[in-house]
């Protein structure tokens, strides 16, 4: 199948298109967004500049999310990520930046990627965190009420803290709760954003309530340093370099902080780390959202080992319409979910090969992929459970607590 030339609008509130069915076209994302493709015959080299820098071998690299979003393209853009290694190369200091706006009170399997992909960061080069928790956010874009947001809110922490991040080296904060922290930092930053700047980037309208515009300050505000004066442990947090690894759908609020603010506050540019957006069950075209109201499309991290089967079972199939057909031509790999949850989920590379060459050529049949999809991500549902079971409140409040990390 073509991919497709539609138009498709990615903002970090929506990611919407006219045709579920084809798969996103990254290449065209990153003209769109102008931000650094990493191609495929780049990919290597990159891998070997990590390793060379962090000074982890590969064996200690083995198992990585990093290196394996990276070897799989799940990770195919950046800004300034060389200027990230450059910087740890000088054991410069430097931090990890990222977060989640609680819309409901689980969170699903897309989440895991960045999340996974800090914790793996952090392993790697043995750097702080710090994790925003936009309970704001929501209040503003999705009208939801705060005694509701508080309960979603630390449900969300549980979810997050069970991905796995060093206990001393990660703040996880609410905007609610932190913003008075950081609000020398929002000022500064308020001031190098105009109303048309903010505007532009986003597509508000005059209509929209003053929260929003004045929102793009908050979550750019973590980009700094200065906003963390108790928690990082920088002697000098004037020029600390900040790494954010998300989904491209968040870039903007970033792109307007390195254009605006940097130059003004003399602060060095946030670098990024692009991953793409894990898919929606009902096709390529869609990412996967928790406020999508349609249950069979997403992959909940509550979702027990039969809802995932079943769910997995009615995805949208890039097998064809007759056994014969898919004999005939193969499967079209690019936009079945079953064999790219595979691509995201599947570590042990020899056997994704494997799917790949045998279903793209019509040897295996699409419930087989399908059934291999859904145990691959049950057992990581399964791991993420086991870890989710064991924090508690105490647990909870270690992480937010503002102490300085190490
Ligand atoms: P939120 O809660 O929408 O998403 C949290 C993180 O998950 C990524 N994401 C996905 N990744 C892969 N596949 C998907 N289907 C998928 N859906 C969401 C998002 O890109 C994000 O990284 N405003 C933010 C919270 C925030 C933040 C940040 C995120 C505050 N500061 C800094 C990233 C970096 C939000 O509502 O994210």
């Amino acid at each position: 199948m073509r991919r497709s030339q539609l138009h498709r609008c990615i903002t970090p509130w929506s990611v919407t298109s006219e045709n579920q069915t084809t798969s996103f076209d990254y290449s065209r994302v990153v003209a769109q967004f102008k931000s650094q493709q990493i191609l495929q015959q780049d990919r290597q080299e990159l891998l070997d500049r990590i390793e060379t820098v962090s000074k982890k071998s590969d064996q200690q690299h083995q198992q990585s999310f990093l290196k394996h979003f990276l070897r799989r393209g799940i990770i195919f853009s950046h800004r300034d990520f060389g200027d990230f290694l450059n910087d740890q190369e000088k054991s410069r200091p430097a931090y990890l930046y990222t977060g989640r706006g609680p819309s409901a009170s689980s969170m699903h399997i897309g989440h895991l990627l960045p999340f996974y992909l800090c914790s793996s960061l952090q392993q790697t080069f043995d750097i702080p965190l710090v994790i925003q928790v936009t309970d704001d956010e929501k209040f503003l874009f999705r009208d939801i009420n705060l005694d509701k947001l508080d309960k979603m809110t630390t449900e969300n922490i549980k979810d997050i803290i069970a991905c796995g991040f060093d206990q001393d080296k990660t703040f996880i904060f609410r905007n609610t709760q932190y913003f008075g922290e950081m609000y020398m930092t929002i000022l500064q930053i308020q001031r190098c954003f105009s109303t048309n700047a903010v505007q532009k980037t986003f597509g508000f309208s005059g209509t929209d309530c003053v929260g929003k515009l004045s929102f793009a300050a908050t979550q750019a505000a973590p980009c700094f340093a200065s906003s963390f004066p108790k928690v990082l442990p920088f002697a000098d947090r004037s020029n600390a370099r900040c790494l954010i690894p998300c989904a491209i759908d968040q870039d903007p609020f970033f792109v307007l902080t390195r254009n605006n603010c940097c130059g003004p506050l003399k602060k060095s540019k946030p670098s990024l780390l692009h991953t793409t957006f894990l898919p929606g069950l009902k096709g390529p075209g869609v990412k996967m959202s928790s406020s999508d109201k349609d249950l069979s499309n997403v992959i909940l991290l509550t979702d027990d080992e039969a809802a995932v089967k079943k769910k997995m079972r009615s995805a949208f199939s890039g097998g064809r319409a007759t056994l014969k057909e898919l004999q005939e031509k193969g499967a079209d790999l690019e936009v079945d979910t079953a064999y790219q949850y595979l691509r995201y989920f599947l570590l042990d590379q020899q056997e994704f090969e494997e799917i790949g060459k045998e279903y793209g050529s019509g040897k295996i049949s699409t419930g087989a992929v399908k059934d291999r999809a859904a145990e691959v991500v049950n057992s990581v549902l399964k791991t993420f459970r086991e870890k989710r079971s064991a924090v508690t409140d105490e647990t909870v409040k270690s992480f937010c607590e503002k102490r300085m990390l190490k």
